[in-house]
């Protein structure tokens, strides 16, 4: 049976909730530290419901003020991946983004996280800057993309 996929602006408890199911991200983040992130920012969480069960968040921010929209931490649970929740979330924030006035969507990701690097690439993210780190797996790769 098709599954349903619906995406919700939802409470950073629900988005807390489901990053403790990414087995990939070192210690399961807490409320607070989601919060001392974007709490005094313009922000939108995001959570993707596969038969009205949380599977997959997103938090973005208006980290810079020019602009822009900063996808800060996305994952969805190993259980639901390649459904589609990543690229349903990221249309969602790219039409928020738009009604909101922002033209660009930035996001920062590492060499080491191999799927959402090949989904930005698909996805027509370009590479605007890279961080390096001690090990070279740890750079930050800085994307971004023209809000359409
Ligand atoms: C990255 C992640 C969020 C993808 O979520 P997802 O819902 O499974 O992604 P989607 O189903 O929307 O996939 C969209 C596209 O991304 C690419 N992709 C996703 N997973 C992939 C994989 N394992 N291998 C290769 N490509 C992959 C594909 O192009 C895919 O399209 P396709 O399924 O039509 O081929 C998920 O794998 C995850 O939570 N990983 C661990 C946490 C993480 O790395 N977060 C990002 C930190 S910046």
């Amino acid at each position: 049976m098709t599954k349903s996929i619906v995406i919700k602006e939802d409470s950073i408890e629900v988005a807390v909730k489901v990053n403790a199911t990414i087995t990939e991200f070192d210690k399961p983040y807490d409320k607070a530290y989601f919060e001392g992130h974007y709490k005094n920012a313009v922000s939108l969480i995001l959570v993707a419901y596969v038969d009205n069960q949380p599977a997959g968040y997103m938090v973005s921010y208006d980290k810079n003020n020019d602009g822009s929209f900063y996808c800060w931490m996305a994952g969805v649970d190993p259980l639901f991946r390649r459904l589609g929740l990543l690229n349903s979330m990221m249309q969602y924030l790219n039409d928020w983004a738009k009604n909101h006035g922002y033209n660009k969507l930035t996001i920062k990701t590492r060499n080491n996280r191999r799927e959402m690097l090949s989904y930005l690439v698909k996805a027509g993210f370009n590479f605007a800057e890279v961080q390096p780190h001690p090990f070279i797996k740890d750079n930050r790769i800085l994307l971004e993309k023209v809000v359409v």
